[in-house]
């Protein structure tokens, strides 16, 4: 009898910020991890709303399963973390890689609010080393650290024994659309062309789950792929390109690109974990915006 575990993933597309969240679950105990999580948030109004969140705790209600950690797999800064308010509502334990240090020390300067952050200790619960796994029911989540976007960035592996998926984040993006990014505080091309050769070493017929997808050329969403043809097909580091072409390539690229929008917003909530800051005595919560210094 075949006793090995087995593993569903969903992913969950916010078409606001082009985020995919996901939900990997363990069938054997209906233990569960939710992945990189979005809190809507819009920017004109300074609202924020829980309806992405929500389609995973339905999702959650409907498996009858249980979540026992909120894993992200870097400090985004295109979209707020709906850690805290999935943590308020189904608790989980939320982690990141260890290396967010470095990003909140750089951006607790830039905000003036690293004494908050250090006062309070961090507000993960769990930060991770390369190597380090965690428990999920009969399963175990490896926690592969791949930075290069930011240095914080964390891959999540997973092997019931049957087939093999990791959440690559924004280490790798589908085939057609390529990379992410090396040019916020901390990036660095030469450190994601690595991270990417330690991913496109795992098995080739490996899942791999991407943080976002553009649906370039106005495609249908995807967000899956194999290491077998992000090796054959990625437009930026197929199996070929070489190290130096591909820093070549994207430091150029990144010196074209515009802040995103949410940078603001969502460096401040999700180095915190997702996190809002404190309500003033008048009881509204305010985001600050640095004038003139980035
Ligand atoms: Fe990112």
């Amino acid at each position: 009898m075949d006793t090995a575990s087995a593993m569903v993933v969903e992913g969950f597309f916010d078409p606001a910020t082009s985020t995919v969240s996901y939900l990997l679950l363990d069938t054997a105990s209906r233990d569960c991890a939710l992945i990189d999580s979005v809190l809507d948030y819009d920017p004109k109004s300074g609202r924020t709303r829980t309806e992405s969140a929500d389609r995973l705790l339905v999702r959650v209600a409907e498996l009858g399963a249980t979540v026992r950690w909120l894993l992200e797999t870097h400090v985004h800064a295109d979209h707020l973390s709906a850690a805290q308010y999935l943590k308020s509502r189904v608790g989980g334990s939320i982690a990141i890689g260890a290396q967010v240090r470095r990003v909140q020390d750089v951006f607790g300067r830039l905000f003036n609010i690293g004494h908050s952050i250090v006062a309070s200790g961090s507000s993960f619960d769990r930060l991770l080393r390369d190597g380090e796994t965690l428990p999920l029911g009969v399963l175990s989540i490896h926690a592969i650290h791949t930075p290069g976007h930011t240095p914080a960035c964390m891959t999540y592996f997973c092997d019931d024994g049957r087939e093999r998926v990791a959440f690559v984040g924004d280490t790798l993006f589908m085939p057609d659309y390529g990379t992410a990014r090396c040019d916020f505080p901390g990036g660095d091309a030469r450190a994601l062309y690595a991270s990417i050769a330690r991913v496109l070493n795992l098995p080739p017929d490996t899942r791999l789950y991407t943080c976002h997808d553009y649906q370039p050329g106005g495609r249908e969403v995807a967000y899956m792929s194999t290491v077998a043809e992000q090796r054959l097909a990625n437009v930026h580091v197929r199996d070929g390109i070489t190290e130096d072409s591909f820093i070549a390539m994207r430091n150029a690229r990144d010196a074209t690109l515009d802040m995103p929008a949410l940078m603001l917003p969502s460096v401040q909530i999700n180095m915190r974990a997702g996190q809002l800051p404190e309500p003033e005595d008048n009881g509204v919560r305010y985001l600050k915006i640095p004038l003139d210094a980035i």
